[in-house]
């Protein structure tokens, strides 16, 4: 069975103070059974993150990496980098880094390379307003999963890959896709999967849902067959709300 994830992205939000006091207070939580918590703070925070949720199981992920090992790439941040500050998972392809420029051959290229170092990648797709009104979401989501996920192969680590989908008209917004919308894109990505990469790799991926989800929805949200946890942006910045998700998925765990 596919445990629960539940993912807070803090994208480039609060300050040191801040940061240390949410790790803090996750630290004295006892995740669930069945279930996983994953912090992805700032880069600059990772480090005195990590020092809060020490001994804990609480997981630690990058919000983005390069492609590269090392080199000539100012402002930049590798994989090894990430593993050294105690990062297991990376964000990788979210739409706020796609909409700066990131191509999904990037994209698959940075996901080559965490799997390499050994972190797992999540990787982001979603279709914008205009694409899901002319009926293109799933076709832009399979070109995202096939660039995204490229010739990996199980010996490389495929297995490790999480999904996010994350509807770009649902982050941040407060306009939630619908539990039916979300479970519908869900399953057409472990459709694509089982057919492209076989069932039993289908069946074990864990696919996240993204987009304005928070306590008062996050149960109707994961409770979707196809649906195996959440990446949480605004509401993971409360200790209070990050915290109503975590027991709404205790429930299904
Ligand atoms: P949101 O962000 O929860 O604030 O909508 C989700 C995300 O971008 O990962």
């Amino acid at each position: 069975m596919r445990s629960i994830l539940i993912a807070g992205n803090w994208k480039m939000n609060t300050h040191l103070k801040e940061a240390r006091a949410l790790g803090s207070g996750l630290a004295k939580i006892q995740v669930p059974q069945g279930m996983e918590v994953l912090l992805a703070p700032p880069f600059p925070y990772l480090y005195p993150v990590g020092e809060e949720i020490k001994g804990t199981s609480l997981l630690l992920a990058g919000q983005n990496m390069n492609p590269a090992d090392e080199g000539a790439q100012t402002g930049e941040v590798s994989a090894g980098m990430l593993k050294d500050l105690g990062a297991s998972h990376v964000i990788l392809g979210h739409s706020e880094c796609r909409a700066r420029g990131e191509s999904s051959e990037l994209i698959g290229e940075k996901l080559a390379q965490a799997l390499k170092h050994d972190l797992v990648p999540i990787l982001c797709v979603g279709e914008s307003l205009e694409e899901r009104q002319a009926d293109q979401t799933i076709q832009v989501i399979e070109d995202q999963l096939k660039l995204g996920l490229g010739d990996l192969t199980h010996a490389q680590g495929l297995d490790r890959v999480i999904i996010a989908y994350e509807p770009i008209w649902a982050i941040g917004t407060g306009q939630v896709a619908s539990p039916q919308e979300a479970e519908e894109v869900a399953r057409d990505i472990r459709a694509y999967l089982a057919k492209n990469y076989g069932q039993d790799l289908a069946e074990k991926i864990q696919i996240l849902y993204g987009g304005s989800m928070k306590g008062e929805n996050a149960y109707e949200l994961l409770s979707q067959d196809n649906i195996d946890g959440g990446l949480i942006g605004g509401a993971s910045l409360k200790l209070e709300s990050f915290l109503e998700i975590i027991e709404e998925g205790e429930k299904l765990a």
